[in-house]
Parts: structure tokens; C-alpha cells; sequence
């Protein structure tokens, strides 16, 4: 644990705040949610339940005491509407601002309403946030704005041209919080995530991310598909070092890095081969069907980026970023937790 991450969470223990979660019914709003009550702050979630749900929230709920809880305010509603992101706004310290329709696929089978949710209601973020006078804004930027340009690791200055529509909205938000900064004063931090996983990470939909896409599959001994050859690659990171990133960036006093964009990942890079070998090490001792298991490969998809991996020297120098999990903790902690629930629902 960094030494700052240890001091913030004896600070913020010892001295409640108001976070604003937006996308609080998703994987990472509500893993904010839980590690923000745990340390006795009080929260106010919004979401529409686009693609999060109900039972995120319930398993807050169970995992906390009923006192953290009740530091809890849930609005239901949504980021298109400027009054409904005023009215969750309103005495905020902090927002973490992770309502967005995410996925590279579903923003090019439907790029306006992949539009309407990140761009619109980004800007009406923005706006309801500035006027509300919050401290600062965080806001969950993306990998995907890497694009085309081919260097490895990404650098935050160096970006190419975004290859989705997903990516374009990702690139525009990071344009607006820096108009904003510029034209109001506004202090917002964008975070570049890189393929974060974990334990809520939704393993059903035509868009469910690859991890608990893959760990569903096996478990339910159905078939693991692979995009392409399994040698694209991929930073993945741990939830746990996505929720430090977050707090990190909404306290962080030092001057110079607010106003910024800073990629969260770990700096690592793991091909879909391995990942695909590393999950079936860790089920199979409880799934003994998956011990000879082998991929299946198609075509390459659209719009994804051959390889990723992150410096993450910047979050680690302006934020004081130190990742506590690398994939294979990550994927430790992750298993446990998804065996748990996929069985539990099967
Ligand atoms: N998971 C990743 O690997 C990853 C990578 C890069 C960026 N991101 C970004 O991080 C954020 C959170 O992603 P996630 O993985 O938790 O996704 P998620 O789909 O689990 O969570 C997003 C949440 O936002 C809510 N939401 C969507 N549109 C809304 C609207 N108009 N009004 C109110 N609520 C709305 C959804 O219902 C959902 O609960 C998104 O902005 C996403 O683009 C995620």
C-alpha cells in the first residue's frame, strides 16, 4: 500500500465527506460505492440501470454494516436530464463520475445512443458540477482513446485517432473537462482506464467484458471465444487499484496534477492466450472439465486495438499511484469471488 493511499484512507476515516458516484449500480460504481462506505463516507448514487443493476446495489448493502448504509442516498435517474444531475450534485464534495454506455461494439452498432449518454450527459455533468461548486470531478476517461497510434507503453500525451465511436465520445469528454478548466476554473482529473476487472464485472449481455465473460463460459462448460490469433494484448487491471486511483485523484492537493488525464492500469501486458490459460489454472481445481479445455478462435473484431499497455509513471509521480494488485493477484481475488456468486445464481 502506498504511503499516501494509507494516509488518505486514516484521513477520510477520520473525517466524512459527500461523494457523488455516478454509475453507482455498475461494476466499478459500486466497488467505489463499497470501499467509500467502508471508510464512513457518505455517497450519493445516480444511475438508470441501463446496464448496471439492482443486485450490485443488494450486495453492497449485505457486504457493509446497516450504519455505513445508511450513509448511502440512491437516485434513480438519468445523466440526459441536466435537473436530475443538479439535484444529485447539490452539496457534493466529490464526484467520480462513471455513468457511460460503455463497449467498443455496442458504440458502433449504435453510436448515437452511445453519444447521448457519454456526451450529453458528460456535459451535463460538467455543468451541474461547476455550478454546484464541487471540490473536484473525476471522471472515467479510456484506454480506447489511444487509438491508431501504434507506440508502446501508452504515454498521455502521445494519442492517435480514435478507431470507435465509443472512443470519440471518451476523447471529447477529455476535451470538454479541459474547456472547462480553462474557461471556468473548473477542477476536474479524467482516468484512463485500461480493461479494469473484478468482482461485479457483469458476465451476461452481447457486451460483457472478457474476464467474466470467459470465467462464465467455463464454469457452465460452454464454449471460450477468442477475437482473432489470442495474441492480442491487453493491460488488465484490478479494481482494487481503480478505486485508489479514484480517491487519489479527487484529494490529491498538489497543484500540478490536477487538470490532467492519467492512464490506471498496472504497466503490464498479458495476451489473450495467457489470459485464457491463467483462468482455466485457477478453475480448474473446481472445475475439473476445464483442465484439457481449449479456445475457440474467429475473426478478428472491429475496433479494437491490437495491443495495450499503459505507463502509469505519471499517476505514480503527480498522484502517488502504486498498484497493490499485478493480473495474477487480481485474477486471485476475482475467481473467488465469481465462483462464489456464478454457482450461487446457477
Ligand atoms: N470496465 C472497464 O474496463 C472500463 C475501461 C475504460 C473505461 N471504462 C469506463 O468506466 C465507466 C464505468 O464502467 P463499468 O465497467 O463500471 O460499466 P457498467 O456498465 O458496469 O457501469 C456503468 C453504469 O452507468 C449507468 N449508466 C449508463 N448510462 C447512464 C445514464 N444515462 N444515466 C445514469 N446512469 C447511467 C449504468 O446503468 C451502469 O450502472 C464507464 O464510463 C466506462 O466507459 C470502463
Amino acid at each position: 500500500m502506498t504511503d499516501r493511499y494509507a494516509q488518505l484512507k486514516n484521513d477520510l476515516a477520520n473525517e466524512s465527506r459527500t461523494w457523488l458516484i455516478t454509475g453507482v449500480a455498475g461494476f466499478i460504481g459500486c466497488n467505489l460505492l463499497e470501499a467509500l462506505l467502508n471508510l464512513n463516507q457518505k455517497v450519493v448514487g445516480l444511475d438508470n440501470f441501463s446496464t448496471g443493476h439492482h443486485r450490485n446495489l443488494d450486495q453492497i448493502r449485505l457486504a457493509v454494516t446497516p450504519e455505513k448504509w445508511s450513509h448511502f442516498r440512491f437516485i434513480e435517474g438519468d445523466i440526459r436530464t441536466l435537473e436530475t444531475c443538479s439535484e444529485a450534485c447539490c452539496g457534493a464534495d466529490y464526484v467520480l463520475h462513471q455513468a457511460a454506455l460503455g463497449s467498443v461494439p455496442r458504440s458502433i452498432k449504435d453510436p448515437i445512443n452511445t453519444n447521448q449518454n457519454n456526451i450529453d450527459g458528460f456535459l451535463n455533468m460538467l455543468v451541474a458540477a461547476r455550478d454546484a461548486n464541487v471540490r473536484r470531478f473525476v471522471y472515467a476517461a479510456s484506454s480506447s482513446t489511444y487509438g491508431d497510434h501504434p507506440a508502446l507503453p501508452k504515454i498521455e500525451e502521445r494519442i492517435g485517432n480514435p478507431l470507435s465511436p465509443y472512443a470519440v465520445t471518451k476523447l471529447v469528454n477529455e476535451h470538454y473537462a479541459d474547456v472547462f478548466s480553462r474557461t471556468y476554473g473548473f477542477h476536474s482529473i479524467g482516468l484512463r482506464y485500461f480493461n479494469i476487472f473484478g468482482p461485479h464485472q457483469d458476465p451476461n449481455g452481447a457486451y460483457a467484458a472478457v474476464i467474466p465473460k470467459w470465467v462464465n463460459a467455463m464454469i457452465k462448460g460452454e464454449d471460450v471465444f477468442i477475437n482473432g490469433d489470442g495474441e492480442t494484448s491487453r493491460d488488465f487491471n484490478y479494481i482494487a487499484n481503480t478505486v485508489q486511483a479514484n480517491l487519489l485523484a479527487a484529494t490529491t492537493e498538489n497543484s500540478e496534477a490536477v487538470n490532467q488525464v492519467y492512464n490506471v492500469a498496472v504497466g503490464d501486458r498479458t495476451t489473450l492466450n495467457e489470459l485464457f490459460d491463467a483462468i482455466r489454472a485457477l478453475l480448474a481445481p473446481e472445475f475439473p472439465h476445464l483442465i484439457d479445455s481449449k479456445p475457440v478462435y474467429g475473426d478478428f473484431r472491429a475496433g479494437d486495438v491490437r495491443h495495450s499497455q499503459a505507463d502509469i509513471s505519471k499517476a505514480q509521480r503527480l498522484l502517488g499511484y502504486a498498484p497493490t494488485h499485478r493480473i495474477a493477484e487480481g485474477l486471485k481475488e476475482a475467481m473467488e469471488w465469481y465462483i462464489n456468486d456464478l454457482t450461487k445464481l446457477a
